[in-house]
């Protein structure tokens, strides 16, 4: 299982892309670990990943597949809190979620919001330029911006972002098993949304939370817990991911001046090049457990019912038989089919406004600082060891 250690070293995002390609090509679909009961697989092709994301044999609600369902059990509450995200549900209850929040995050709604993301980035980049110390692309723009947003988006005070950021660390840390502190911070984050919800019932506002919390009372549409976890999911997916869409982009081009040139000659394609940020150092580096719901053959491995099965979403997006040169970032690829934003019923429902907030970033960068480059007294930035995500700890700059 050496393998599978590796998967979760803090090193190992760095050289993650080689051992990807070597997994494509000899081990395609990759038995992470094996259990008496159960076995992990890792899914590194093209094709096969959207075909993972797609069918309906890989379900989200593993308690589906047990006599003794987790949910006749006493929970933890962050395991309430997760079970009942739209994420990690199954249809008809993922339908019924969605479709409550669908119409926040439609193209049309979200274009709307282009003059309040600029203002917002014109806000942040006047800080930068009246700090004296040296800039944290991550601390002073990445983070702040998408977090911001999606708190005007659901209602939720923008000035308490870095608490948000804390829990948020930590739920996904949880994920890898890794936080020490997440219950006291899950207790704290649903206390301070309980309290959030009081104040919006005596005094609703035109926001994301108000309306759900109508929805709630009215019943049918969604119950407490789901309101919980739905604005949970929000504001972890809402933000942990942009930071790192923008400032994975950022450093693909500071590693690739040619390409850095390109777009400060062109800004027509700051699109593309964020599109090109998404599949080469994917923000979301796996996608969330799917659950075989019965025994099966996939691609020659049998996997049986219970079986957890990941799609590496960076491998499928740097798999050479479906992108030509997979392994270089270039922002004027013309073949963009990545799967960044997954595949199937779960596609991301935020990507309008990742894709938004993304563009307006780097144009606001570019423009305010058309010297930005990597502060070379740094040592080279580091991954963070998250094993679901890709993105970077620190990214120190010079601007003049
Ligand atoms: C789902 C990536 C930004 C909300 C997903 C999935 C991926 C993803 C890969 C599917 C996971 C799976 O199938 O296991 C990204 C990336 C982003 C981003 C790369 C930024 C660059 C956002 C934003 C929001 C958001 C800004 C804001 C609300 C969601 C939600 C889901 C989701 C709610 C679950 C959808 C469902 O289950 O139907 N995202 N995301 N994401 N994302 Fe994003």
């Amino acid at each position: 299982m050496e393998t599978m250690e590796k998967l979760f070293q803090s090193n190992f995002k760095k050289g993650a892309y080689p051992f990807y390609e070597s997994l494509r090509q000899h081990d395609p679909i990759f038995l992470m670990s094996q259990q008496q009961n159960q076995s992990s697989w890792i899914i590194t092709k093209y094709d096969h990943v959207k075909e993972l994301l797609k069918t309906q044999s890989f379900i989200k609600d593993q308690s589906k597949l047990f006599s003794t369902s987790p949910h006749d059990t006493p929970q933890d509450e962050m395991t309430t809190i997760f079970q009942n995200m739209m994420l990690d549900v199954d249809p008809p209850d993922h339908t019924r979620l969605r479709k409550l929040v669908q119409p926040y995050f439609n193209p049309k709604t979200i274009k709307n919001l282009q003059p309040r993301i600029e203002d917002i980035a014109d806000l942040l980049i006047m800080e930068i330029n009246n700090k004296k110390g040296k800039i944290d692309l991550i601390n002073d723009f990445a983070f702040p911006l998408p977090i911001i947003v999606i708190s005007e988006l659901l209602g939720v005070p923008a000035e308490d972002r870095n608490k948000f950021r804390r829990w948020s660390n930590t739920i996904i840390a949880a994920s890898d098993n890794m936080a020490t502190d997440f219950v006291e911070d899950v207790q704290a984050f649903t206390n301070y949304l309980t309290r959030l919800f009081e104040e919006r019932r005596e005094e609703p506002q035109d926001d994301l939370i108000s309306n759900l919390l109508q929805a709630e009372e009215e019943g049918e549409q969604l119950n407490r817990t789901e309101l919980y976890s739905m604005i949970v999911l929000l504001i972890i997916a809402g933000h942990e991911t942009t930071v790192n869409l923008i400032a994975n982009t950022m450093y693909a081009l500071f590693e690739h001046p040619r390409q850095m040139e390109r777009l400060q000659e062109d800004f027509s394609l700051t699109e593309n090049a964020i599109e090109e940020g998404l599949r080469y150092y994917s923000p979301v580096d796996f996608s969330t457990a799917r659950w075989a719901e019965d025994d099966m053959e996939f691609h020659g491995k049998h996997i049986r019912r219970g079986d957890l099965v990941l799609a590496s979403i960076s491998s499928a997006n740097r798999d050479e038989c479906k992108f030509e040169q997979a392994d270089e970032f270039d922002i004027t690829r013309k073949d963009f089919q990545h799967v960044a934003f997954g595949f199937g019923i779960h596609f991301c429902l935020g990507a309008p406004l990742a894709r938004l907030e993304g563009k307006v970033a780097l144009e606001k960068l570019l423009s305010a600082f058309p010297e930005i480059r990597l502060d070379e007294q740094r040592q080279e930035p580091n991954w963070r060891a998250v094993f679901l995500l890709r993105g970077l700890e620190n990214l120190y700059v010079n601007i003049d």
